[in-house]
């Protein structure tokens, strides 16, 4: 089929769009426009907006965007060419003329879906058979349900040149070789392509199967064997479980990137549906056209290894050319040797939420980098770092953004390399002839800052819990005891509960209690005794003892280990900004990774994702 985009433009040309979307959608007119409530996604406000001049439907709530064709592929679920045949039907125009080759094409596209749906099928059929010991063994081994298995439409192929040909025969090998099913080797006849593998079905948008990847279930290489580019698969335009998570991603307002085939299976698992993966490669313009398609600022959710971080790096300059206005990228940078699989596996989807939170803007990501990039300790080699920015900014195609990006890095020049006061150092502390940036590491150093950098609600947090388990007090005697808290009420509850409970080892809750409003801090304290909206196990009153001692220790050393970092932090910076080396910026990223860490930390206290919800709010 030639469908040209003279014939799609007259198409639109002659489609109404409100009349069009009128028939599902009540609109009523608003100004140029007209609005309704959005059908992609659950509202009682209208957000979804018309345009019949433009051509386009917007919805504000779920980003939900689309021209007529748009409207019959995503809301009324039409293949792409029927949505052209209906829409064309109803304008009263002919279809162009198919020419007896694309015909011929549709036809044999038709068929290569067939064998793909029917590997498919014969693979997962192996998995749950007999065959397929050793591969759901793997799957149990990484976590992976029998219910995600089956969603993902996972298999085995057995370790054998023949059992898939042989199943598959009434084919004929050149449809399978087609299909890359099949290898053919001049000289030998065609044999499996996939043997005693894992098998992951790849899908098209339509959730049509177009190819595979396949684990190797021991150590072996490579890893993972992927189908070639075929008639129905083009590697560089598939993003990996693309067809399920653009609903998930319209729902949850989001869409995150994964490195691999595991990362986007555990990920749904474990709630976040709207994951997707490029095949082993780099992100293609392509792929980033896909994403930007479904919301503005997709995010990057790489390793921290070395080949994660240039992967990001390699998609955040192929990004530049695309950007406009509201629309960028963003990164998140898995711990060390961790990839979103890992995480969640190990510590709990709250720990991945809880990256989610702060992703790093794509101006942050390029303007480290190109700051880490050479040495800067002499005026050329400042004068090279602002021609790298200014080619960066350079290669924006969008003249608005580049705008904001010139000026933006030339801010950041400004701010980073003007000279800085030396921070605040205690008197005592202060050495001799004059001023240097503070011998690192951490401790002594920090506690200057200590005082003033305590959480108030993670400390509020931990004090419910010594009230409620006054026993656990003595443990902690030594950090709580010398702790420079906050002031104001709470600050003095906590040295009375620390005194009272230094006095009294077998003190318990309810006698504490009875002292501390004796002395005053009734309401305080009650206050505090409320808190059964804390997240964590110490603050609630039915709670295992051994999880609430666990937990108490842990929410402790964070809150005593995080002033301390971001004191570091803070030094850290500015003697980097005083005297940028390599060393000071690894020192600095570390230290941000460290802090990164203790966040996840903290989030893995909580109980349960509505309650982390609730603590975030109320912890920034
Ligand atoms: P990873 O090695 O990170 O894969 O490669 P993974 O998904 O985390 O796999 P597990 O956890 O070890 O099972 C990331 C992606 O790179 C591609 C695959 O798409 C993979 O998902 N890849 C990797 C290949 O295509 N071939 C390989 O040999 C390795
Ligand atoms: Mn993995």
């Amino acid at each position: 089929m030639s469908l040209t985009p003279q014939f799609l433009d007259e198409l639109r040309a002659r489609t109404s769009l409100t009349s069009l979307i009128a028939k599902t959608v009540k609109l009523t007119k608003a100004g140029r426009e007209s609005k309704g409530c959005c059908p992609f996604h659950n509202e009682k406000t209208p957000s979804f907006y018309v345009n019949d001049d433009k051509g386009f439907y917007h919805c504000f709530g779920c980003s939900a965007h689309g021209d007529a064709i748009r409207w019959m592929t995503d809301q009324r679920g039409l293949p792409f060419i029927d949505a052209v045949k209906e829409l064309a039907a109803a304008a009263g125009l002919d279809m162009p003329e198919q020419d007896r080759a694309s015909t011929e094409r549709a036809e044999r596209a038709k068929g290569l879906h067939e064998v793909m749906a029917d590997a498919a099928s014969w693979f997962t059929e192996q998995l749950h058979g007999l065959p397929g010991a050793e591969a759901r063994a793997l799957l149990d081994k990484r976590g992976i349900t029998a219910d995600t298995a089956r969603a993902f439409g996972m298999g085995f192929a057995p370790d054998s040149r023949g059992k898939l040909k042989a199943a598959l025969k009434e084919y004929g090998d050149p449809i399978l070789v087609e299909t890359g099913m099949l290898i053919s080797v001049e000289g030998k006849d065609p044999y499996d392509r996939f043997r005693g593998r894992l098998m992951i079905p790849i899908r098209d948008p339509r959730g049509r199967t177009i190819a595979f990847g396949g684990r190797v279930l021991d150590g072996g290489e490579p890893k993972y064997l992927n189908s070639p580019d075929t008639p129905l698969f083009d590697k560089g335009r598939t993003l990996y479980n693309l067809d399920r998570a653009a609903p998930a991603a319209r729902k949850s307002g989001r869409v995150l990137v994964v490195e691999g085939y595991m990362d986007v299976i555990a990920l749904a698992q474990a709630g976040f549906g709207e994951a997707v993966a490029p095949l082993g490669t780099a992100l293609t313009e392509a792929q980033l056209e896909r994403l930007w398609r479904m919301v503005d600022v997709p995010i990057l959710c790489f390793d921290g290894d070395g080949a994660g971080q240039k992967a990001a790096l390699r998609a955040a300059h192929r990004a530049l050319p695309m950007l406009a206005p509201g629309r960028s990228l963003s990164f998140v940078t898995l711990p060390q040797g961790q990839d979103p699989d890992d995480l969640v596996r190990t510590q709990g989807p709250q720990a991945f939420e809880a990256l989610l939170k702060t992703p790093e803007p794509l101006v942050d990501r390029l303007w480290a980098s190109e700051l880490a990039a050479e040495a800067l300790d002499t005026p050329e080699q400042r004068a090279g770092l602002k021609r790298r920015l200014f080619e960066l900014a350079d290669g924006i195609a969008d003249a608005s953004v580049k705008q904001e990006y010139q000026s933006d890095f030339k801010n950041r020049f400004f701010e980073h390399f003007k000279p800085v006061r030396a921070p605040f150092v205690p008197r005592g502390e202060r050495p001799k002839g004059g001023w240097k940036p503070a011998a690192l590491p951490v401790t002594e150093d920090a506690k200057a800052f200590r005082a003033t950098g305590i959480d108030r609600v993670l400390a509020k947090a931990v004090l419910a819990g010594l009230i409620r388990h006054p026993v656990e007090i003595a443990r902690h005697m030594e950090v709580l005891g010398p702790l420079q808290l906050i002031d104001g009420a709470l600050g003095r509850l906590f040295e009375a509960v620390v005194d009272l409970a230094l006095e009294d080892q077998k003190l318990d809750s309810g006698r504490l209690l009875t002292i501390l409003a004796r002395s005053g801090f009734n309401s305080v304290a009650s206050d505090l005794l409320r808190a059964d909206t804390m997240p964590y196990s110490f603050t609630q009153t039915t709670a295992d003892p051994v999880r609430v001692r666990a937990d108490l220790d842990e929410a402790i050393a964070i809150m005593v280990a995080r002033p301390e970092v971001d004191a570091a932090l803070k030094q850290a910076t500015v003697a980097m900004q005083t005297h940028f080396t390599e060393s000071a910026f690894e020192r600095q990223v570390a230290l941000v990774r460290e802090k990164q860490a203790l966040e996840v930390r903290l989030a893995n206290l909580v109980q349960s994702n509505e309650d982390a919800r609730a603590l975030g709010t109320e912890g920034d």
